[in-house]
């Protein structure tokens, strides 16, 4: 298997149609969960050229737990309701940070990171499994399209996961 890079879209829903396509092709057919994750943050960090982070974050306990990603080193573990993906787990819904200098408690890893966008990733049974987090090195990178998108491309991932 070799990546072929691709041009994705300008458009929205035909980006997000391309980027569920793409996970589909390089995760699918893998039962190794770390397999599929390291390669959907690799998928989903290509994807964004504006993006300078993008991976997961696994509950484990009371914390969550660094995951695959694609980016600098990252804090390795959260404990729920700190930083922009503690909070996206207390609150069971996404984050969309515009300036996460104006984010109480915002953790930073890689302080060329402007903006955050964090995603839950959820069971079939409603149980809480992770976060999709993604950064940018522009302020407000993330629209209210790309937290729909992305919320449909973390249940593509949760999906590939068969969780
Ligand atoms: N900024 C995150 C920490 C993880 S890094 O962005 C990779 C947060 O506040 O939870």
């Amino acid at each position: 298997m070799s990546y072929i890079e691709i041009e994705y879209p300008a458009e929205k829903p035909a980006f997000y149609d391309l980027l569920n396509k793409q996970l589909l092709e390089y995760c699918g057919g893998e039962p190794d969960k770390t397999a599929v994750l390291a390669n959907a943050s690799a998928v989903i960090k290509a994807a964004f050229s504006g993006a300078n982070w993008a991976g997961f974050y696994l509950a484990d306990g009371e914390a969550l737990k660094l995951g695959p990603f694609q980016g600098r080193p990252a804090v390795s573990r959260i404990p729920k309701g700190k930083g922009v993906c503690g909070t996206a787990w207390q609150r069971g819904e996404s984050v969309v940070v515009e300036d996460v200098g104006c984010f109480e408690g915002h953790i930073a890893c890689d302080c060329s990171s402007r903006s955050e966008i964090v995603i839950p990733i959820f069971k079939s049974d409603g149980g809480f499994f992770g976060v999709l987090d993604m950064d940018s090195t522009e302020t407000a990178y993330f629209s209210d399209e790309d937290r729909a998108g992305l919320e449909d491309a973390a249940k593509t991932v949760a999906g590939l996961l068969e969780i």
